[in-house]
């Protein structure tokens, strides 16, 4: 299985380079002060660092946009030499909260999911040793005596991205509309808990399929084709198009996806609701009709 091979991977990358660890200000090494600020502020500028990618233009930030709830509005990205399919940006904002990442569940943790993009052909694309090297006297690594380790630079990137919040829902009477629609259509079946995702994976009756097997990858399971997971849905106006690849431009094919088809009237109930849910609305943002960001 793929989730068991990075696994593999990062306990040899880990307890083969921990030897020549990395010191943040102190003599404890970092990867066990998992909390400090300073490992927060390493993982944000290699989030946002080119220069260890091998064209030397990619970095997370590339594809996983601020701006864009650390996703972006396009409809898929990635596809790679592990054969991990191009799929659709999931944001980044509350991944801590997440039990299993990807759209399929193949990674357990943020640690062993940066190794992926670092590693693989058409993302970053180097090996471990040379990627790292070129990252030689960037000044954010001043603190780090002697050498930035491979280990300590996935923890970074972990604490960096857990730091990054859900959006503040903005309450107000769309908001709660919302909601009881939201349970009166019996959603939180799936779209519950604090991000609005049971972490369960679920093949949609009316989804287009593709190749990509979705959850099947790593059960080999049948009964698991075309399943993906439930993502959360406070981040979902923030970075559309939605699904897995993508290909529900708007909410009304969201719910077709779903074998669900609903009034213009409801579909407006429920944008309304989850801007409010990305924080989104009239009386925060002073323009009347909050747009979302790809129109
Ligand atoms: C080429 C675009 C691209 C780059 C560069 C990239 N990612 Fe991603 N990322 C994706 C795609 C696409 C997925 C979804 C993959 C899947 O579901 O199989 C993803 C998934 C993730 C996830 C899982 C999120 C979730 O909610 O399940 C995390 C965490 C993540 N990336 C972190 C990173 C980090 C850290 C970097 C930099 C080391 C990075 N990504 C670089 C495209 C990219
Ligand atoms: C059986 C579980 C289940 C139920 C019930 C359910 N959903 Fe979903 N929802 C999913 C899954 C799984 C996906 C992703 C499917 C995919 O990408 O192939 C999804 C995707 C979505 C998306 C797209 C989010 C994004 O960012 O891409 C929205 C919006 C959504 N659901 C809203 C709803 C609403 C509204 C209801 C109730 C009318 C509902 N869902 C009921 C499981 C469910």
């Amino acid at each position: 299985m793929l989730f068991m091979h990075w696994n593999r991977f990062l306990k040899f990358a880990g307890s083969f380079l921990a030897m020549s660890g990395c010191t943040l200000g102190s003599n404890t090494p970092v990867a066990s002060d998992l909390d400090s600020a300073a490992y927060v502020e390493l993982g944000k500028s290699l989030f946002f660092e080119t220069a260890w990618s091998k064209n030397g233009a990619v970095s997370c930030a590339h594809c996983h946009r601020p701006e864009f709830a650390y996703s972006d509005t396009l409809s898929m990205a990635g596809g790679n030499a592990f054969g991990v399919p191009a799929r659709n940006i999931p944001s980044l904002l509350g991944v801590s909260l997440k039990s299993t990442l990807n759209w399929d569940g193949g990674v357990r943790s943020l640690e062993e999911q940066a190794l992926i993009p670092l590693h693989a052909e058409g993302d970053f694309g180097l090996p471990p040793a040379e990627s790292l090297k070129r990252l030689q006297g960037k000044d954010y690594l001043s603190k780090c005596k002697p050498n930035l380790n491979l280990k300590t630079a996935v923890t970074a990137l972990a604490r960096f991205q857990e730091s990054l919040q859900l959006p503040e829902p903005l309450i107000d009477k769309d908001y709660r509309a919302g909601l009881v629609w939201f349970k009166n259509k019996n959603c939180q079946n799936c779209h519950a808990g604090p991000t609005f995702s049971d972490g369960q994976f679920h093949r949609l009756k009316g989804v287009k399929t593709s190749t990509d097997l979705g959850r099947y990858r790593i059960t080999g399971m049948p009964q698991d084709s075309f399943a993906f997971i439930t993502p959360a849905l406070p981040t979902s106006w923030l970075s559309p198009p939605f699904l897995h690849d993508g290909q529900a431009k708007n909410l009304h094919e969201a719910m077709q996806a779903h074998g669900l088809e609903f009034s213009p009237a409801e579909i407006q109930v429920l944008e309304l609701f989850l801007q409010r849910l990305a924080g989104m609305g009239a009386k925060k943002n002073s323009s009347a009709t909050p747009q979302p960001p790809f129109l």
